[in-house]
């Protein structure tokens, strides 16, 4: 059995595991430690210090997302320190961006405003100006503010570390840091290929979902579970509804598998298709070079009409079938069965992608 190692968090005793951080042992006996760079699944870099902890026997305080639990630890998660020193993190945070919550995208659902609101931070003492940056628009998918950049690297950690295309990192140093592609180029004209986990990982309003601007706010949104249609993977997402619209796609982690709320560019931006005025309602039978409009009970009358002529005239291995991956394993299932059963041909494939 694994070594327990006792530690103490708020003069409460727990046993952690070994190689746990404080951030971890602290959230597992419910203690809350505000995040911001701290992202799930990726290494932690200890880069925004809003986690800070006092550590007995510690000179400074520590970044508990990033350090190791150790035995005998005594930890404190809530001094007049502690508070303070968040609280002045949070501020020039704020001060040094264009945190403009009226407009932006991502009001309601915005990580730096919830710890703005939970450390009861009116107004910053800081008076920075903002960078000034032009806003990135070059692209149909995603849109990109870095003035709205609180340079805590989860999009980098996203993009190289969870979907391993290494497309964005930091660049330039101090004030004028930022996060990018390389030379400094906008994603249309980069290696990236729109997986949107960027936008998904970030906590502001810096990199957002351009399809779904004004099209609601986060609150009025119905998030509806459901698979990806594109291919069999069966990626979970939430379809996000409006007035009975779907306004945009985003996942979530807690789904877990298959894609662990990671989705391809697909799944995350193709689905303008569901009210498409061209998209196909009904079945067309062609009639003299002509489609027109038909039940479903007239096109499969016709369908099974012509397969049952062809198969007389020809024999079955004249027929083919080619499923999709768009379909349900029961679906294709169910598609093979016809073809073997009914038709009497092993004449049937399968799509394995779109
Ligand atoms: Fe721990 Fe940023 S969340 S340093």
């Amino acid at each position: 059995m694994e070594k327990k190692l006792p530690v103490t968090i708020d003069g409460r005793e727990f046993q952690a595991l070994p190689g746990q951080t404080i951030l971890e042992v602290a959230r597992q006996n419910g203690i809350y430690i505000p995040t911001l760079c701290y992202f799930p699944m990726t290494t932690p870099v200890g880069a925004c210090r809003v986690c800070v902890v006092e550590v007995a026997g510690a000179k400074n305080l520590v970044a508990s997302c990033a350090m190791p639990v150790s035995p005998g630890m005594i930890i404190k998660t809530d001094t007049e320190r502690v508070r303070e020193a968040r609280k002045l993190v949070v501020e020039l945070l704020w001060a040094s961006g264009d945190h403009n919550c009226l407009m932006c995208e991502s009001n309601g659902r915005c990580e730096l405003q919830d710890l703005i609101y939970w450390l009861k931070i009116e107004k910053p003492r800081f008076d920075i100006k903002p960078p000034g940056y032009p806003i990135e628009t070059t692209n149909t998918m995603i849109m990109r503010d870095l003035n709205k950049c609180v340079l805590c690297g989860r999009c980098i950690r996203a993009c190289n570390e969870v979907q391993v295309n290494e497309v964005l990192d930091f660049y330039m140093r101090g004030s004028r840091m930022k996060v990018g592609p390389a030379f400094d180029s906008d994603y249309k004209n980069s290696i990236c290929v729109f997986c949107g986990e960027c936008m998904e990982s970030c906590p502001t309003g810096a990199i957002i979902n351009k399809q779904g601007r004004f099209a609601g706010r986060p609150w009025e949104l119905q998030k509806v579970r459901t698979t990806c249609g594109y291919c069999g993977v069966g990626c979970q997402l939430d379809l996000n509804v409006h007035e009975g619209k779907v306004v945009k796609i985003t996942s979530n982690k807690e789904y877990g598998p298959p894609n662990d709320g990671s989705l391809c560019v697909k799944g995350r931006f193709a689905a303008d298709f569901i009210d498409h005025p061209d998209r196909l309602r009904t079945p067309l039978i062609r009639e003299k070079g002509k489609l027109r409009e038909a039940s479903w009970d007239e096109a499969l009358d016709v369908i099974a009409k012509k397969l049952a002529s062809i198969r007389k005239k020809h024999g079955a291995d004249s027929i083919a079938g080619l499923s999709s991956a768009r379909c349900t394993n029961e679906e294709n299932y169910l598609f093979q069965k016809v073809l073997r059963a009914v038709i009497g041909t092993n004449n049937v494939d399968h799509c394995a992608r779109l």
